[in-house]
């Protein structure tokens, strides 16, 4: 680990410390981009306090002597029940961050998607990671949809994501104010960012064009792509054409496993498993879209129920190993976490990842074995009290 890494990751403690000391190394339209929520950010509170909801009722005196987290998620097996999520404009917060994402993925055996807002392609972050997933924001034009597929199916990704969310583009206030946008557009406030933060600038910006001269979304469309400074960039992002109809065509020529990401509805996965959808990702994309929307964690039971024998993953404000069991023991197949990772990477790259699942690992062992539980399989709700629907708001912690 280099000097700098060790210096940066000495006082991270659990993963909500990344936030904070990434702060100090990232402009503040590049941090906020990261940290910030849609609207209020009500729904990030949200996701956060919901964990307060459930608490824990262990079992005392179990030989917890031997633990198992393995999990088998789409016919492959995983060293722990949380992986990384999708997050575009990854290597914009880190020079190559697709890359050491997929690598960091591959050398801990959890499972990681690939978002097409990425600026490295496809084929080769599949041979970093030849278990990749890819996380595809598709237009409604059937040609470039088959286009897209047929390029995924070719490079070999065993499960294509589909994120269902972003009919419209979102919009988040403290990213914007800080002088964040895509395209990039140099502003005043974004310009000062560069300037107070010289490392970020020459380090990841000014290295990325310098390798790339004109960065491109190079897996948003089957060829090319728009560059981070054109107006086409306004593609990256899903279509509000985009409906169940395309599912079902995508389902047809997708030969892999096939995942609807940014579930809330119960309706909404009956009709994943009516199509025939492998699993459903229960999204509200880190309350990055829709503020005010219930929070994946509360509707959880209710989708596991809905979507029958699909394998059902959960995201959004996850931060410790006890709400990843929590989420388990509610019915979840897994857990995805997209802010912490991609910060911890921001902020030491592969030591940071190293550091991340290092952390969360270790948390999902001890809560395990203080639990009384030896495997994932026998967590249930049985394990929880359930304190019922009720406004958290005036309990919220901070955002992280
Ligand atoms: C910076 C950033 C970029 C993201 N980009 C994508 C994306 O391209 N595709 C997608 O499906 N979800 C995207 N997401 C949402 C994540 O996949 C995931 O749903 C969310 O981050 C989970 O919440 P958490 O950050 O609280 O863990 C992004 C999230 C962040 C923070």
């Amino acid at each position: 680990m280099s000097m700098t890494a060790k210096r940066r990751l000495h006082d991270i403690y659990q993963l909500t410390d990344f936030e904070k000391a990434v702060k100090r190394y990232l402009p503040k339209a590049v941090y906020e981009y990261v940290r910030n929520g849609a609207g209020a950010e009500l729904s990030l509170r949200r996701n956060r306090a919901i964990f307060q909801r459930y608490l824990w009722r262990p079992y005392r005196l179990r030989d917890v002597s031997s633990l198992n987290t393995k999990i088998t998620l789409f016919g492959e097996e995983y060293a722990q029940p949380f992986g990384l999520a999708p997050t575009g404009g990854a290597a914009m917060t880190r020079y190559d961050a697709d890359r050491i994402e997929a690598a960091a993925a591959r050398r801990h055996n959890l499972f990681y998607a690939l978002s097409a807002n990425s600026l490295t392609p496809l084929e080769e972050i599949i041979r970093i990671n030849p278990r990749t997933w890819f996380a595809a924001y598709l237009p409604s034009d059937l040609g470039v949809i088959d286009g897209m597929i047929d390029r995924v199916q070719k490079a070999g990704y065993p499960v294509l994501l589909i994120t269902c969310d972003v009919p419209v583009p979102a919009q988040r206030i403290a990213e914007t104010r800080a002088g964040y946008s895509m395209p990039i557009r140099p502003n005043l406030r974004a310009t000062i960012g560069g300037i107070l933060n010289p490392g970020w600038t020459f380090g990841t910006l000014g290295r990325t064009i310098l390798r790339d001269r004109n960065p491109k979304i190079v897996n948003i469309r089957p060829q090319g792509g728009p560059g981070l400074f054109s107006n086409e960039i306004a593609a990256v992002g899903g279509s509000p054409h985009f409906t169940w109809d395309h599912i079902r065509h995508i389902r047809r020529r997708w030969k892999g496993k096939l995942i609807l990401k940014g579930i809330l509805r119960p309706e909404d996965a009956e009709e994943a498993a009516r199509i025939g959808v492998d699993g459903i990702g229960i999204s509200d994309h880190g309350a990055r879209l829709l503020d005010s929307t219930v929070s994946p964690l509360e509707v959880l039971p209710e989708i596991r129920k809905a979507a029958r024998d699909m394998s059902v993953v959960i995201d959004s404000g996850f931060r410790c190993g006890g709400d990843v069991l929590k989420a388990m023991a509610l019915g979840a197949d897994a857990v995805m976490l997209g802010r912490p990772f991609l910060q911890a990477c921001a902020l030491a790259g592969s030591a940071g990842l190293d550091k991340a699942v290092s952390i969360l690992s270790t948390e999902i062992n001890r809560d395990l074995a203080l639990l009384g539980v030896t495997d994932l399989a026998s967590l249930d709700a049985s394990l929880l009290r359930d304190l019922g629907t009720m406004s958290f708001a005036e309990r919220a912690p901070e955002t992280t």
